[in-house]
């Protein structure tokens, strides 16, 4: 049987991988390489450093496969643009897995901070055996999410005492506003600066950018307060880098623990 283990390998830092990523790292044959966009030689480099460092007398082949990308053409329904990407990966996946692995070898996706979070891996490999044409185990690997090297960046707790949290994407902050019935809130995937939308909100914002990396920045204060000042810092390095991933929290302000 063809064994698949997705690894979670931390949102940036190599520090981040734990040790059960690391055995993992250490049982895999092939290492199948995802990425896109302008972050690509970067996230690829990163995932080259990582093994070369923390895989010890073990042979083991690096495949990199182009991850189609999301349509964005103008009024394209998001959500159907979504489910077509995931089409078009599960069958980049299904041509890796059938191709690139031998009957009884161990393949591993390296996955960007944790695989629960905001990617796409595990349902695929789902999709794949619902339709039953290959036959593989699966097992996952967690990993420190974004959320996670966020948090402790700038240390501060995610809840307030006994309070949820809400994480949620910047398209949908953009659409609704701060979620209802919580009071802080993490947003990822905001290519809009959905939080210059909460002027007057009276919340603190924590922000950060390639958190856990060379090119780190964090801010944070009152939202009103920094807004300009990060919509800029955001502009400058994204025009330096070519791209940026950042997250951050929102809290709301004086509530009592
Ligand atoms: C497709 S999601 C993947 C999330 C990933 N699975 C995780 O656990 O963090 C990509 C989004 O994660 C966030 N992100 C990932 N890595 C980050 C980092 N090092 N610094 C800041 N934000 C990051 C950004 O919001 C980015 O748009």
């Amino acid at each position: 049987m063809k064994r698949i283990l997705v690894i979670g390998i931390g949102a940036g830092d190599p520090d981040y991988l734990t040790v059960q990523a690391i055995n993992a790292l250490n049982a895999a044959d092939v290492f199948f390489v995802m990425d896109k966009g302008a972050a690509k030689d970067k996230l690829v480099a990163l995932r080259k450093e990582i093994c070369a460092r923390f895989i010890k007398d073990h042979d083991y082949r690096m495949v990199e496969a182009t991850s189609p990308e999301r349509r964005r053409d103008e009024g394209i329904d998001y959500k159907a643009a979504v489910d077509e990407l995931n089409r078009d990966k599960q069958a980049v996946f299904e041509r890796l897995i059938e191709d690139e692995l031998g009957a009884g070898q161990c393949g591993a996706f390296l996955v960007w901070g944790d695989p629960s979070l905001y990617d796409s891996t595990i349902r695929i490999l789902d999709a794949i055996l619902a339709e039953g044409r290959l036959a593989f185990d699966f097992e996952v690997i967690p990993g420190i999410s974004s959320v996670q090297a966020l948090a402790a960046k700038h240390r501060v707790p995610l809840n307030f005492i006994g309070r949820p949290v809400n994480i949620t994407t910047g398209r949908r902050l953009a659409e609704g506003g701060f979620p209802h019935d919580v009071d802080s809130a993490v947003v990822m995937l905001d290519a809009q600066n959905a939080y210059t939308q909460l002027e007057g909100a009276d919340l603190d914002i924590y922000w950060g950018a390639y958190v856990g990396t060379p090119d780190e920045i964090l801010m944070s204060g009152p939202l009103d307060a920094v807004k300009d000042e990060i919509v800029r810092v955001r502009a400058q390095a994204r025009e330096a880098n070519g791209w940026i991933m950042d997250t951050y929290l929102l809290r709301k302000r004086g509530v009592k623990e």
